[in-house]
């Protein structure tokens, strides 16, 4: 049988580990700024709705029950400004990260199709052309590509690795085009509500696609909003063709998210105080990173939006990664997200108050 693993890169993080291994002899302890992984508590809230539902024995359903729809489509309408959705225009995904691998396979793309996403970009989209057969491009511009092929352009605002922000303009510009040229424009929105210098804006936005979700879907997540990482809850909201078809793929392939996550997805995307009060939390520990990067000679580019700072020293990512690592901070090289990211390194604020005050300290001495 021919290996599908062999269409995969080289899964990256196996080449942090030598790192890993020398920053955990630090005599405080390593400081892991590498992955993004939430790790303040889970809202009491949204922890009881989970256990509420933990008698749960029958099987849940692909599109979730009608008081998740209900959270989903009033959470687009509230905090993406987007009109008139309906239960058709959204649908629970398993954690976005299953939906960006596996959409272009859903889709049916494959051999002649393109798929398109950033020159620096979270890996998985890729990962999920490649699982589909289908051939993939890096763009610096969207309006550059050329539409020939091209089914499905991934846009990514804010951005991991750069925390950069599309704004209004531009997407509307993205989407006239690709509406122009009939592809799916996918907008990989997760970290929408992690804005520090800008106020981030959806494609869902009326004055963004003009009212109609034509060509649209939107991605979401509740794992960096609400720390539900650990949960796998997460869902794609906008054109009710393609989440029809999607729906149905899906059903077929038992794609449901479990019925005590769908209850604590409800809470979780009914209170927004948590995401007010967690966003607190990134922006003391983003402003504690930013300064003293700045103070250790870096520069930081972009960084306007997300859990990332994007940092340069004008040398070679690996350089950077193995002398923070002899101080004990542990960061992401930024070759990870695309050769073009070579020269930088991606600093996540996904540590505790008392880790990023340590990584701080060591960043000074
Ligand atoms: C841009 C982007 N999309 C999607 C994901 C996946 O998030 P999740 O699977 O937790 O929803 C991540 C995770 O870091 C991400 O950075």
């Amino acid at each position: 049988m021919p290996s599908v693993s062999d269409r995969l890169p080289t899964f990256p993080w196996d080449r942090l580990e030598p790192y890993k291994t020398t920053a955990a002899g630090h005599p405080d302890g390593i400081v892991d700024l590498s992955v993004g992984t939430p790790v303040d508590p889970v809202p009491v809230l949204v922890r009881r709705a989970l256990t509420e539902a933990a008698d749960s024995p029958g099987y849940p359903t692909v599109w979730g029950t009608q008081a998740l729809r209900d959270a989903l489509t009033g959470w687009c309408e509230r905090r993406l400004g987007a009109q008139d959705v309906t239960d058709r225009n959204v649908l629970p995904v398993v954690g976005s990260k299953e939906l960006v691998a596996w959409l272009p396979t859903q889709l049916g793309l494959g051999p002649g199709d393109r798929v398109a996403f950033p020159r620096l970009a979270y890996p998985t989209y890729e990962v999920g052309a490649r699982l589909a057969g289908a051939d993939h491009i890096a763009y610096d511009d969207p309006l550059e590509l050329d539409p020939a092929g091209l089914a499905l352009l991934w846009l990514n605002s804010p951005s991991n690795p750069t925390g950069q922000v599309l704004p209004p303009e531009k997407l509307r510009a993205v989407i006239a085009w690709a509406r122009e040229h009939g592809v799916l424009v996918v907008s990989d929105e997760c970290y929408l509500e992690l804005g520090w210098e800008t106020e981030p804006v959806s494609v869902l936005h009326p004055e963004v696609c003009g009212g109609s979700y034509a060509g649209l879907v939107a991605v979401h997540s509740l794992s960096k909003r609400s720390n539900l990482a650990g949960y796998r809850a997460a869902f794609i909201a906008g054109d009710s063709d393609v989440l029809g078809e999607l729906l149905q793929i899906r059903k077929h392939g038992g794609m449901m998210t479990p019925a005590p996550v769908q209850a604590a997805a409800v809470a979780a995307l009914g209170d927004d105080h948590h995401v007010a009060e967690q966003r607190e939390r990134y922006r003391a520990r983003r402003t504690a990173l930013r300064g003293a990067l700045e103070a250790a000679g870096f520069r930081i580019e972009h960084s306007e939006a997300s859990l990332y700072l994007w940092a340069t020293r004008d040398e070679s990512c690996w350089d950077t990664v193995a002398d923070l690592a002899k101080r004990g901070v542990l960061v992401a090289p930024g070759d990870f997200y695309g050769p073009a990211g070579a020269r930088h390194v991606r600093v996540a604020f996904t540590a505790t108050d008392e880790r990023v005050a340590a990584a701080a300290l060591r960043l000074r001495e």
